[in-house]
């Protein structure tokens, strides 16, 4: 009797340690950064990852304190109290007022959904700007490439930092080095609005005595040149220095001839001035800075992630189509520059030309660089020394690289190619048992992030590589749950409403260098859509409620420009097709869809008046739309067109009743007429994926995502492509055809979504509800994803069994998700999890922890769990 009233006490002891085993929150960030330096934020936002050892936890309290020293013993600057929420992500800091130039510290403790408390997180760290216009002492000055000071520190000094504004690129140097490993800084931006300032912790290159600094740089987008440094140091003794920009400093070209994006570096190193970067160098002869008026543009804190040399790759293969021609192919199309290492006699010119493509005898195709010359140049010193160059100011779209001047014969490591973008490191992961999808998401991949070059770049070899914006949004989303984008895109839809006019118009391009003002409608839906895509993600409200009136605005000018709900104006529409749909059914399509995303976010943000007024302008551009482009007896849009079909249909304009039957004519199409493949242009291709899914045709989007004959993505990878092409032709010659262009890279976000099954849920963005919903195709064996979401990893692998199938989830601490498990066709199905039953004869059995129903929703058997990992078995019963 008394051991079984033990037993019993125990058992209930037991489960109660259990859940008070909240571990101490991780991956601590602020404004989507960890330990961001350089922040003009006033009430930066905090996000932290809850760990607990029981399924099914939520955070019930947070408690956030905030201080200026490293221990955080207290919360000097705020201590939140213990707040009773479930609020992980996007906590405001609401303490004292942030003071310029600062660091702060900060650690956050929670309670789970027993109120048992977790230690405290390690400690992380922020640190502000210049948080006011008149912080800067500093001024713009101007003149040759490179410009210089010296100064004296009378102590050693115990906290420095450097902050630096140098257009279009620059290279800090102190005393003989480069500070930070950053390249291309700073992020291209409209200089007339805003440029970027970076922040460097320089505290250990300073030292008691005279010191350097030194500027390279370059013209970049900027196409001039314009420096503004600001150096603050607290020395020991309590003193502190600033050194600012002013016509005290000193300017001289130095051995960078020429500089540009698209036509590469001409380098003379004969021209270096060694010791310029250094104290104690003679610049009597150097030129005074001069006083410029620079940009007109506010100084904003860059945030987010920058351009680094982000990878090394080693030449794959060697060949001389000529004598004294030497082409290296690295097998892979990347961004960035080659680093050569050589000997030779002072004066030799070494040139280095890049491509995509060659030619069938091996020599350099460079015909669709069109303008660009991706030509870099180096001129040797020629003091018997090893030299190596790598370009600074420019980078170049390329597979293959043309060596010819050097002196002797090249070896494979004579050249070494570096890997330039911006660092936004891996956030998912897909792979499956279908290997050309795993090349396809490999292609993916390199396409993406050849493409982001501080903004969402179209390509990045020809003379564009622009910020065209239905490129961006085309492929945001696939960016989104393969990189960790959220600061990118903060930093993006700030570009967008830069270059907004008081008329509501935003532009093809962003910066606007390129294209229209007011951007073809499907282009401009990046500001709807970007800001869309960071509250779904993300869950971020702040963003919502910044470009509310931007996003509204260029909602307003559509209508300015409508007649009775139809949007004639258009220049690419469904751009790149195969089968042409008429511009204004894909216009007055974004019209709609413009509405519908005001009043959705207006629902949001609590404006009830926009919210109705935006949905029946919505509604009343639907009606238009179908009474214009709906033939009545033959239930077909427009021309017939696939992209016709897919987009009403996929935003549900298209009346109800006929929904069925257009679906079974899009299907006939792509089936029959076209022998399983689509006619579908960028915009119709991205939402073809998920409107088959949606409708129960995954099967046919599996095969049309598999197929390998023209058009297709297979056929690009049939045909050697290591990214993705602009056309689905393969074309090599003069016109517009870029082997390296991510915007039909769309459908790596079906990957995600439909095939590991990883979706997020608007009603609870950034996957505080996750719907896992897997589907099981054709010959496909197992497919894997996971994602780092903002509140944690989320991920679904499944295989096919004998018996049934086998699928893993992991749900995030503080989420929610809904499984959908498919029966794969059993009358009668059994489902467990872990080897416990959890469906049975048509029932729930309840007692399995962190899973609170099932049900057989039509084939489908839905599972409602909490967080935790779940390893479920479905079996013929
Ligand atoms: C770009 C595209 C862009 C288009 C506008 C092209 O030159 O490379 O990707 O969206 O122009 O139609």
């Amino acid at each position: 009797m008394k051991i079984a009233v033990l037993c019993i006490l125990l058992c209930a002891w037991l489960p109660a340690q259990e859940s008070s085993i909240a571990g101490a929150p991780s991956g601590l960030r602020c404004e989507y950064l960890a330990d961001p330096v350089g922040i003009d934020v006033r009430q930066p936002r905090f996000s932290w990852v809850l760990e607990h050892s029981q399924r099914g936890q939520k955070q019930s309290a947070y408690q956030v304190l905030v201080s200026l020293k490293l221990e955080v013993a207290a919360g000097d600057q705020w201590d939140s109290g213990k707040v009773s929420s479930s609020q992980s992500v996007h906590v405001a800091y609401a303490g004292k007022p942030l003071g310029s130039g600062q660091t702060y510290y900060w650690k956050v403790r929670y309670w789970d959904s027993g109120d048992g408390a977790s230690p405290y997180s390690s400690v992380a760290r922020f640190e502000t700007g210049l948080l006011e216009g008149a912080d800067w002492k500093g001024k713009w000055i101007g003149g040759a490439n490179q410009i210089r000071k010296e100064f004296t520190l009378i102590s050693r000094p115990v906290r420095a930092r450097a902050y630096i504004a140098g257009l279009g690129y620059y290279e800090l140097r102190i005393n003989g080095r480069k500070v930070g490993d950053r390249v291309l800084d700073p992020a291209w931006t409209t200089y007339d609005k805003r440029v970027l300032y970076s922040v460097y912790d320089i505290t250990e290159r300073l030292r008691q005595g005279p010191n350097a600094v030194a500027v390279m740089l370059g013209e970049g987008w900027f196409k001039s040149h314009a420096l503004r440094i600001e150096i603050h140091a607290e020395l020991e003794g309590g003193q502190s220095v600033d050194v600012a920009t002013d016509p005290s400093w000193k300017t001289m070209s130095g051995p960078i001839q020429s500089d540009s994006v698209y036509n590469g570096e001409v380098y003379d190193a004969r021209l270096e001035t060694p010791g310029w970067d250094r104290a104690g160098f003679d610049d009597a002869h150097w030129k005074p800075a001069t006083l410029i008026e620079g940009p007109k543009g506010a100084l904003s804190a860059q945030m987010m992630p920058p351009i680094r040399v982000v990878e090394t790759l080693v030449p794959l293969k060697l060949t001389s189509p000529h004598p004294g021609v030497y082409i290296y192919d690295l097998g892979q199309n990347i961004s960035g520059v080659m680093q050569i290492r050589v000997t030779g006699p002072r004066g030799t010119r070494v040139q280095l030309r890049h491509a995509e493509l060659l030619y069938d005898d091996g020599t350099l195709n460079v015909e669709n660089l069109q303008e660009a010359k991706a030509t870099d140049v180096y001129i040797l010193r020629g003091d018997g020394s090893d030299e190596v160059y790598q370009p600074r100011f420019t980078y170049h779209g390329f597979r293959y690289v043309e060596l010819t001047g050097y002196p002797g014969t090249p070896k494979f490591d004579t050249l070494r190619a570096k890997v330039v973008h911006s660092d936004v490191k891996p956030a998912g992961g897909f792979t499956s048992s279908k290997q050309i999808l795993n090349q396809i998401q490999r292609n993916i991949l390199w396409g993406i992030q050849d493409n982001l070059e501080s903004i969402p770049t179209d390509c990045n070899q020809r003379n564009e590589r622009m910020g065209w914006m239905a490129d961006a949004h085309l492929y945001a989303e696939t960016a989104m749950l393969n990189f960790d984008m959220p600061a990118f895109y903060t930093n993006f839809l700030r570009d967008i409403r830069d270059v907004q006019g008081a008329d509501g118009t935003v532009t093809d391009t962003v910066p606007h260098r390129y294209g229209s003002r007011p951007a073809d409608p499907a282009w401009g839906m990046a500001y709807p859509l970007l800001t869309w895509y960071m509250y779904e993600y993300y869950g971020d409200r702040r963003i919502l409620e910044q470009h509310f009136d931007g996003v509204k605005a260029w909602t307003d000018f559509l209508r300015t420009r409508s007649h009775a709900g139809i949007l004639d104006y258009s220049y690419y529409g469904d751009w790149v097709p195969i089968e042409k749909t008429p511009g204004n059914l894909v216009s007055t399509i974004c019209y709609y869809w413009s509405a519908d995303l005001v009043s959705r976010m207006a629902e949001i943000l609590g404006k009830s008046v926009d919210a109705d007024a935006y949905r029946k302008l919505a509604a009343g551009i639907k009606d238009a739309f179908n009474g214009k482009f709906l033939n009545p007896e033959s239930g077909v849009y427009g021309t017939g067109s696939q992209t016709a079909q897919i987009l009403p249909l996929f935003l549900n304009m298209a009346p109800e009743g006929k929904r069925g039957g257009m679906l079974g004519a899009l299907r006939d199409d792509i089936v029959y007429t076209r022998n399983t493949h689509l006619t579908t242009g960028i915009l119709g291709t991205k939402y073809l994926f998920p409107l088959l899914t949606r409708t129960d045709n995954s099967d046919l989007a599996y095969e049309l995502a598999t197929q390998t004959t023209y058009p297709s993505w297979g056929y690009m990878v049939e045909n050697g492509a290591t990214t993705l092409w602009e056309l689905w032709q393969n074309k090599t010659g003069p016109s517009m055809n870029s082997h390296n262009h991510p915007m039909f890279g769309s459908i790596g976000a079906w990957f995600y979504n439909a095939l590991a099954g990883i979706n997020p849920d608007p009603d609870k963005p950034g996957f505080e509800r996750i719907v896992i919903a897997p589907q099981v195709v054709r010959d496909l064996q197992w497919a894997a994803g996971s994602l780092d979401t903002i509140r944690g990893r989320v991920s679904s692998s499944w295989r096919r069994a004998d018996d049934g199938l086998r699928l893993e989830v992991s749900i995030p601490v503080g989420s929610e998700a809904e499984v959908r498990i498919p029966k794969l066709g059993m009358a009668a199905a059994g489902l467990s999890e872990s080897g416990r039953i959890v469906w049975k004869d048509g029932h729930f059995q309840s007692g399995a922890s962190g899973i609170t129903s099932v049900k057989d929703d039509a084939g489908v058997l839905t599972v409602r769990v909490g967080s935790g990992d779940y390893a479920f078995g479905l079996k013929r019963e």
